[in-house]
Protein backbone atom coordinates (compact mmCIF):
# COMPACT_ATOMS: atom_id res chain seq x y z
CA UNK A 1 0.00 0.00 0.00
CA UNK A 2 0.87 3.60 -0.84
CA UNK A 3 5.03 2.42 -1.62
CA UNK A 4 5.70 5.11 -4.25
CA UNK A 5 5.17 7.41 -1.28
CA UNK A 6 8.32 6.14 0.21
CA UNK A 7 11.61 6.44 -1.18
CA UNK A 8 14.03 3.90 0.54
CA UNK A 9 11.48 1.63 -0.89
CA UNK A 10 13.11 2.12 -4.24
CA UNK A 11 16.32 0.63 -3.53
CA UNK A 12 15.31 -2.78 -3.52
CA UNK A 13 14.92 -2.96 0.62
CA UNK A 14 13.12 -5.45 2.50
CA UNK A 15 12.38 -3.25 5.52
CA UNK A 16 10.55 -5.43 8.57
CA UNK A 17 12.22 -3.75 11.18
CA UNK A 18 9.18 -1.29 11.81
CA UNK A 19 9.02 -1.91 15.17
CA UNK A 20 12.11 0.15 15.65
CA UNK A 21 10.98 2.75 13.13
CA UNK A 22 9.34 3.18 10.53
CA UNK A 23 10.24 4.12 7.03
CA UNK A 24 9.52 8.13 6.12
CA UNK A 25 7.18 8.96 3.59
CA UNK A 26 8.50 11.95 1.19
CA UNK A 27 5.30 14.32 2.80
CA UNK A 28 8.02 14.56 6.04
CA UNK A 29 10.66 15.62 4.32
CA UNK A 30 9.27 18.12 2.19
CA UNK A 31 7.17 19.83 5.29
CA UNK A 32 10.01 19.81 7.59
CA UNK A 33 12.20 21.23 4.51
CA UNK A 34 9.22 24.18 4.13
CA UNK A 35 9.86 25.01 7.81
CA UNK A 36 13.84 25.37 8.09
CA UNK A 37 13.77 27.10 4.54
CA UNK A 38 10.35 29.67 4.59
CA UNK A 39 9.45 29.91 8.23
CA UNK A 40 12.21 28.38 10.86
CA UNK A 41 11.72 30.68 14.03
CA UNK A 42 11.16 30.05 17.35
CA UNK A 43 7.79 29.17 18.45
CA UNK A 44 6.15 31.02 21.78
CA UNK A 45 8.52 33.61 22.19
CA UNK A 46 8.02 36.11 18.85
CA UNK A 47 5.74 38.92 18.30
CA UNK A 48 6.56 38.74 13.98
CA UNK A 49 4.62 36.90 11.67
CA UNK A 50 7.15 33.53 10.68
CA UNK A 51 7.20 32.96 14.36
CA UNK A 52 3.43 33.53 14.95
CA UNK A 53 3.36 30.74 12.42
CA UNK A 54 5.16 28.62 13.90
CA UNK A 55 2.92 28.62 17.34
CA UNK A 56 -0.02 28.08 15.19
CA UNK A 57 1.29 25.17 13.20
CA UNK A 58 2.39 23.91 16.52
CA UNK A 59 -0.86 24.51 17.61
CA UNK A 60 -2.31 22.88 14.84
CA UNK A 61 -0.27 19.44 14.96
CA UNK A 62 -1.94 19.88 18.75
CA UNK A 63 -4.96 19.65 17.51
CA UNK A 64 -4.78 17.43 14.77
CA UNK A 65 -3.23 14.98 17.59
CA UNK A 66 -5.71 15.44 20.00
CA UNK A 67 -8.60 14.32 17.17
CA UNK A 68 -6.33 11.77 16.15
CA UNK A 69 -7.03 9.94 19.89
CA UNK A 70 -10.14 11.67 20.24
CA UNK A 71 -8.65 13.08 23.43
CA UNK A 72 -11.14 15.77 24.76
CA UNK A 73 -9.21 18.73 25.29
CA UNK A 74 -5.34 19.69 23.39
CA UNK A 75 -3.95 20.82 26.69
CA UNK A 76 -4.55 17.02 27.29
CA UNK A 77 -1.69 16.81 24.36
CA UNK A 78 2.15 16.99 25.51
CA UNK A 79 4.82 17.07 23.42
CA UNK A 80 7.89 15.23 24.53
CA UNK A 81 10.75 13.75 22.70
CA UNK A 82 9.65 9.95 22.69
CA UNK A 83 7.87 7.52 24.26
CA UNK A 84 10.54 6.92 27.26
CA UNK A 85 10.27 10.10 28.01
CA UNK A 86 6.62 10.41 27.84
CA UNK A 87 6.60 7.43 30.47
CA UNK A 88 9.08 9.16 32.64
CA UNK A 89 7.56 12.53 32.74
CA UNK A 90 4.07 10.57 34.30
CA UNK A 91 6.67 8.73 36.63
CA UNK A 92 8.26 11.69 38.08
CA UNK A 93 6.18 14.57 37.35
CA UNK A 94 2.94 13.05 38.51
CA UNK A 95 3.16 9.14 40.28
CA UNK A 96 6.24 10.20 42.46
CA UNK A 97 3.94 12.60 44.22
CA UNK A 98 0.70 10.49 44.03
CA UNK A 99 2.34 6.93 45.52
CA UNK A 100 3.76 6.59 48.92
CA UNK A 101 5.78 3.84 50.27
CA UNK A 102 4.31 -0.23 49.77
CA UNK A 103 1.94 1.37 47.22
CA UNK A 104 2.09 -1.71 44.19
CA UNK A 105 2.59 -1.17 40.54
CA UNK A 106 1.33 -4.09 38.39
CA UNK A 107 3.50 -4.51 35.45
CA UNK A 108 4.26 -7.86 32.84
CA UNK A 109 7.76 -9.41 32.45
CA UNK A 110 7.13 -8.58 28.99
CA UNK A 111 7.14 -4.84 29.01
CA UNK A 112 9.50 -3.31 27.25
CA UNK A 113 12.93 -0.82 29.26
CA UNK A 114 11.31 2.14 29.26
CA UNK A 115 8.25 0.81 31.34
CA UNK A 116 10.40 -0.90 33.58
CA UNK A 117 13.36 1.40 34.49
CA UNK A 118 11.30 4.77 35.43
CA UNK A 119 9.52 2.37 37.93
CA UNK A 120 12.69 0.57 39.42
CA UNK A 121 14.31 3.70 40.14
CA UNK A 122 10.43 5.18 41.74
CA UNK A 123 10.98 2.29 43.80
CA UNK A 124 14.32 3.00 44.89
CA UNK A 125 13.34 6.61 46.00
CA UNK A 126 10.05 6.10 47.56
CA UNK A 127 9.49 2.56 48.27
CA UNK A 128 6.83 1.32 45.85
CA UNK A 129 6.37 -2.25 44.99
CA UNK A 130 6.66 -3.36 41.52
CA UNK A 131 4.32 -6.46 40.74
CA UNK A 132 4.04 -8.70 37.93
CA UNK A 133 0.80 -10.02 36.31
CA UNK A 134 1.49 -13.42 35.39
CA UNK A 135 1.52 -13.60 31.40
CA UNK A 136 -0.73 -16.99 30.46
CA UNK A 137 0.93 -19.97 28.15
CA UNK A 138 0.52 -18.02 25.14
CA UNK A 139 2.55 -15.01 26.99
CA UNK A 140 -0.49 -13.31 26.83
CA UNK A 141 -2.46 -10.67 29.42
CA UNK A 142 -5.36 -12.96 31.02
CA UNK A 143 -7.92 -10.89 32.86
CA UNK A 144 -8.25 -13.05 35.08
CA UNK A 145 -4.66 -12.93 35.79
CA UNK A 146 -5.18 -8.62 36.06
CA UNK A 147 -7.78 -9.59 38.24
CA UNK A 148 -5.71 -12.07 40.40
CA UNK A 149 -2.90 -9.70 40.83
CA UNK A 150 -4.67 -6.72 42.16
CA UNK A 151 -4.11 -6.32 46.00
CA UNK A 152 -5.58 -3.64 48.25
CA UNK A 153 -2.35 -1.37 47.91
CA UNK A 154 -2.61 -1.68 43.85
CA UNK A 155 -2.70 1.86 42.71
CA UNK A 156 -1.36 1.52 39.21
CA UNK A 157 -1.27 -0.57 36.02
CA UNK A 158 1.39 0.30 33.50
CA UNK A 159 1.24 -1.90 30.15
CA UNK A 160 2.07 -1.79 26.45
CA UNK A 161 -0.88 -2.29 24.47
CA UNK A 162 0.42 -3.84 22.26
CA UNK A 163 4.10 -5.65 23.25
CA UNK A 164 7.30 -4.91 21.37
CA UNK A 165 8.16 -9.00 21.02
CA UNK A 166 5.41 -11.23 21.64
CA UNK A 167 3.33 -8.84 19.72
CA UNK A 168 -0.61 -9.62 21.73
CA UNK A 169 -2.26 -6.91 21.98
CA UNK A 170 -4.01 -6.34 25.41
CA UNK A 171 -7.09 -6.40 26.61
CA UNK A 172 -6.48 -2.75 27.44
CA UNK A 173 -10.43 -1.79 27.89
CA UNK A 174 -11.42 -4.60 30.02
CA UNK A 175 -8.48 -3.94 32.04
CA UNK A 176 -9.08 0.12 32.39
CA UNK A 177 -12.42 -0.91 33.31
CA UNK A 178 -11.69 -3.30 36.27
CA UNK A 179 -8.68 -0.60 37.49
CA UNK A 180 -10.71 2.13 37.96
CA UNK A 181 -13.67 -0.06 40.05
CA UNK A 182 -10.54 -0.25 42.09
CA UNK A 183 -9.60 3.78 42.05
CA UNK A 184 -6.63 1.91 40.02
CA UNK A 185 -4.96 4.39 37.43
CA UNK A 186 -3.93 3.12 33.81
CA UNK A 187 -0.83 4.19 32.11
CA UNK A 188 -0.63 2.63 28.32
CA UNK A 189 2.76 2.44 26.85
CA UNK A 190 0.91 2.84 22.96
CA UNK A 191 4.21 2.77 20.99
CA UNK A 192 3.27 0.25 19.14
CA UNK A 193 -0.14 0.46 19.12
CA UNK A 194 -0.60 3.95 17.71
CA UNK A 195 0.74 3.64 14.54
CA UNK A 196 -1.11 0.68 13.79
CA UNK A 197 -4.72 0.54 14.73
CA UNK A 198 -6.91 3.54 15.96
CA UNK A 199 -6.50 4.19 19.66
CA UNK A 200 -9.74 6.14 21.22
CA UNK A 201 -8.16 7.33 24.76
CA UNK A 202 -11.98 8.70 25.29
CA UNK A 203 -13.59 5.01 24.69
CA UNK A 204 -11.32 3.07 26.31
CA UNK A 205 -10.77 5.42 29.05
CA UNK A 206 -6.95 5.68 29.51
CA UNK A 207 -5.76 7.83 31.89
CA UNK A 208 -2.27 8.30 30.58
CA UNK A 209 -1.13 7.53 26.89
CA UNK A 210 2.68 7.63 25.50
CA UNK A 211 3.23 7.50 22.10
CA UNK A 212 6.17 8.36 19.42
CA UNK A 213 6.20 9.58 15.83
CA UNK A 214 8.79 8.02 14.67
CA UNK A 215 6.93 4.45 14.67
CA UNK A 216 4.39 6.04 12.63
CA UNK A 217 5.91 7.00 9.75
CA UNK A 218 6.99 10.63 11.63
CA UNK A 219 10.20 12.24 12.61
CA UNK A 220 12.94 11.18 15.30
CA UNK A 221 12.49 13.31 18.65
CA UNK A 222 8.85 13.57 19.00
CA UNK A 223 6.73 12.13 21.27
CA UNK A 224 3.09 12.17 22.60
CA UNK A 225 2.14 12.38 26.13
CA UNK A 226 -1.23 12.52 26.47
CA UNK A 227 -3.44 12.57 30.26
CA UNK A 228 -6.81 12.86 31.06
CA UNK A 229 -6.75 16.80 31.79
CA UNK A 230 -7.27 16.60 35.73
CA UNK A 231 -4.24 14.41 36.15
CA UNK A 232 -2.34 16.51 34.02
CA UNK A 233 -3.16 19.38 35.96
CA UNK A 234 -1.45 17.69 39.16
CA UNK A 235 1.84 16.78 36.96
CA UNK A 236 4.51 18.77 38.34
CA UNK A 237 7.13 19.29 35.67
CA UNK A 238 10.41 17.53 35.20
CA UNK A 239 12.19 19.83 33.28
CA UNK A 240 12.66 23.59 34.50
CA UNK A 241 13.87 26.31 31.69
CA UNK A 242 12.47 28.63 29.37
CA UNK A 243 8.94 28.30 27.85
CA UNK A 244 7.39 26.78 30.83
CA UNK A 245 7.71 29.67 33.08
CA UNK A 246 4.92 32.55 33.65
CA UNK A 247 7.66 34.97 35.83
CA UNK A 248 10.24 34.40 38.51
CA UNK A 249 12.23 36.98 40.59
CA UNK A 250 15.48 36.48 42.25
CA UNK A 251 13.91 35.57 45.75
CA UNK A 252 13.19 32.47 43.95
CA UNK A 253 9.03 33.34 43.82
CA UNK A 254 8.29 31.78 40.29
CA UNK A 255 4.85 30.86 38.51
CA UNK A 256 4.91 27.99 35.83
CA UNK A 257 2.63 28.38 32.78
CA UNK A 258 -0.65 26.31 32.18
CA UNK A 259 -1.13 22.87 30.96
CA UNK A 260 0.50 22.36 28.06
CA UNK A 261 2.98 24.88 27.85
CA UNK A 262 4.61 24.44 31.64
CA UNK A 263 5.16 20.57 30.92
CA UNK A 264 7.20 21.41 27.64
CA UNK A 265 10.30 23.18 28.76
CA UNK A 266 12.56 24.30 26.55
CA UNK A 267 12.41 24.82 22.80
CA UNK A 268 10.49 22.01 21.30
CA UNK A 269 11.25 19.94 18.07
CA UNK A 270 9.88 22.78 15.50
CA UNK A 271 10.69 20.92 12.80
CA UNK A 272 9.68 17.56 13.44
CA UNK A 273 5.96 18.75 15.30
CA UNK A 274 5.01 20.56 12.51
CA UNK A 275 6.38 17.47 10.13
CA UNK A 276 4.15 15.00 12.38
CA UNK A 277 1.30 17.35 12.06
CA UNK A 278 1.47 16.22 8.18
CA UNK A 279 1.96 12.71 9.21
CA UNK A 280 -1.51 12.62 10.82
CA UNK A 281 -2.97 14.30 7.67
CA UNK A 282 -1.42 11.22 5.52
CA UNK A 283 -2.44 8.56 8.13
CA UNK A 284 -5.89 9.67 8.31
CA UNK A 285 -5.85 9.81 4.73
CA UNK A 286 -5.18 6.00 4.39
CA UNK A 287 -6.96 5.43 7.39
CA UNK A 288 -6.43 3.78 10.37
CA UNK A 289 -8.78 0.91 10.38
CA UNK A 290 -7.12 0.01 6.24
CA UNK A 291 -4.13 -0.19 8.14
CA UNK A 292 -5.14 -2.26 10.19
CA UNK A 293 -6.89 -4.90 7.77
CA UNK A 294 -4.01 -4.68 5.92
CA UNK A 295 -1.35 -5.84 8.23
CA UNK A 296 -3.87 -8.48 9.42
CA UNK A 297 -4.19 -9.95 6.44
CA UNK A 298 -0.33 -9.76 6.07
CA UNK A 299 0.41 -11.31 8.88
CA UNK A 300 -1.72 -14.31 8.45
CA UNK A 301 -0.33 -14.84 4.94
CA UNK A 302 3.70 -14.28 6.79
CA UNK A 303 2.72 -17.04 9.47
CA UNK A 304 1.43 -19.04 6.59
CA UNK A 305 4.53 -18.85 4.83
CA UNK A 306 6.70 -18.85 8.10
CA UNK A 307 5.45 -22.02 9.36
CA UNK A 308 6.89 -23.94 6.73
CA UNK A 309 10.20 -23.12 6.78
CA UNK A 310 12.55 -25.32 7.78
CA UNK A 311 14.06 -25.69 11.79
CA UNK A 312 11.80 -22.34 12.64
CA UNK A 313 10.55 -21.69 16.15
CA UNK A 314 7.72 -19.30 16.08
CA UNK A 315 7.25 -17.62 19.35
CA UNK A 316 4.47 -15.53 18.57
CA UNK A 317 2.28 -17.57 16.22
CA UNK A 318 -0.93 -16.62 18.07
CA UNK A 319 -0.65 -13.20 18.29
CA UNK A 320 -2.50 -10.59 16.43
CA UNK A 321 -0.24 -7.77 15.57
CA UNK A 322 2.45 -7.10 12.59
CA UNK A 323 4.98 -8.55 15.19
CA UNK A 324 6.01 -11.95 14.58
CA UNK A 325 9.45 -13.52 16.43
CA UNK A 326 11.05 -16.44 15.75
CA UNK A 327 14.60 -18.34 15.58
CA UNK A 328 16.02 -20.49 13.23
CA UNK A 329 17.41 -23.79 14.90
CA UNK A 330 20.57 -23.89 15.74
CA UNK A 331 21.36 -19.91 14.70
CA UNK A 332 22.08 -17.13 17.05
CA UNK A 333 19.60 -14.79 15.94
CA UNK A 334 21.99 -12.11 15.52
CA UNK A 335 24.01 -14.23 12.76
CA UNK A 336 19.91 -14.69 11.26
CA UNK A 337 19.65 -10.58 10.98
CA UNK A 338 23.31 -10.60 9.94
CA UNK A 339 22.39 -13.22 7.24
CA UNK A 340 19.17 -11.59 5.82
CA UNK A 341 20.79 -8.55 5.94
CA UNK A 342 22.94 -9.49 3.17
CA UNK A 343 19.89 -9.97 1.35
CA UNK A 344 18.77 -6.65 1.62
CA UNK A 345 16.22 -7.87 4.30
CA UNK A 346 16.32 -5.83 7.50
CA UNK A 347 14.97 -7.62 10.71
CA UNK A 348 16.07 -7.14 14.14
CA UNK A 349 17.88 -9.48 16.57
CA UNK A 350 18.58 -9.54 19.99
CA UNK A 351 16.30 -9.07 23.26
CA UNK A 352 14.47 -5.97 21.84
CA UNK A 353 14.75 -4.35 25.28
CA UNK A 354 12.52 -6.24 27.09
CA UNK A 355 15.09 -8.03 29.04
CA UNK A 356 12.92 -9.86 31.64
CA UNK A 357 10.94 -11.12 28.93
CA UNK A 358 13.81 -14.16 28.58
CA UNK A 359 12.52 -15.67 31.96
CA UNK A 360 8.40 -15.96 30.20
CA UNK A 361 9.98 -16.52 26.55
CA UNK A 362 12.54 -19.11 27.93
CA UNK A 363 14.86 -17.85 25.24
CA UNK A 364 17.34 -14.40 25.35
CA UNK A 365 17.45 -13.42 21.66
CA UNK A 366 15.17 -14.03 18.86
CA UNK A 367 14.98 -12.79 15.41
CA UNK A 368 12.12 -9.95 14.78
CA UNK A 369 9.97 -9.38 11.76
CA UNK A 370 7.45 -5.91 12.43
CA UNK A 371 5.48 -5.50 9.40
CA UNK A 372 3.72 -1.89 8.17
CA UNK A 373 1.31 -1.33 5.82
CA UNK A 374 3.75 -0.71 3.04
CA UNK A 375 5.23 -4.15 2.93
CA UNK A 376 3.72 -6.68 0.60
CA UNK A 377 3.44 -10.47 0.34
CA UNK A 378 6.16 -10.31 -2.06
CA UNK A 379 8.45 -9.06 0.80
CA UNK A 380 7.42 -12.23 2.72
CA UNK A 381 7.98 -14.20 -0.29
CA UNK A 382 11.55 -13.08 -0.53
CA UNK A 383 12.12 -13.87 3.36
CA UNK A 384 10.56 -17.29 3.21
CA UNK A 385 13.13 -17.95 -0.24
CA UNK A 386 15.94 -16.30 1.88
CA UNK A 387 15.18 -18.43 4.79
CA UNK A 388 14.59 -21.77 3.20
CA UNK A 389 18.04 -20.98 1.45
CA UNK A 390 19.44 -24.76 1.49
CA UNK A 391 22.90 -23.39 2.06
CA UNK A 392 22.20 -21.00 5.18
CA UNK A 393 23.96 -22.56 7.58
CA UNK A 394 27.03 -22.88 5.79
CA UNK A 395 26.56 -19.02 4.60
CA UNK A 396 26.23 -17.81 8.11
CA UNK A 397 29.39 -19.71 9.28
N1 LIG B 1 11.23 -0.39 21.18
C1 LIG B 1 11.75 -0.45 19.88
C2 LIG B 1 11.77 -1.84 19.33
O1 LIG B 1 11.02 -2.66 19.79
C3 LIG B 1 13.03 0.26 19.73
O2 LIG B 1 12.52 -2.12 18.45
Amino acid sequence: MNRDDFNMLNDNLIYLDNGATTLKPTILSSTISDYYNHYSANSGRGDYKISLKVDSMIELTREKIKNFINAKKEEEIIFTSNTTDSINKIVYGFFKYNLKENDEVLLTKAEHASNVLPWFELSDEIGIKINYIPLNEQLKVDINNVIDSITPNTKVISLAYVTNVVGDIRPIKEIIKIAHQRNILVVVDGAQAVAHKKVDVQDLDIDFLAFSAHKMCGPTGVGILYGKKELLSQTYPTVFGGGMNAVFSFNKEREYKNLPYNLEAGTLNIAGIIGFGSIIDYLNEIGMDKINEYEKNLREYAISKLKNVKDIIIYNENSESAIITFNIKDIFAQDLAIYLDKYNICTRAGNHCAKILKDELGIKNTCRVSLYFYNTKKDIDTLVDVLNNPNIKSEII
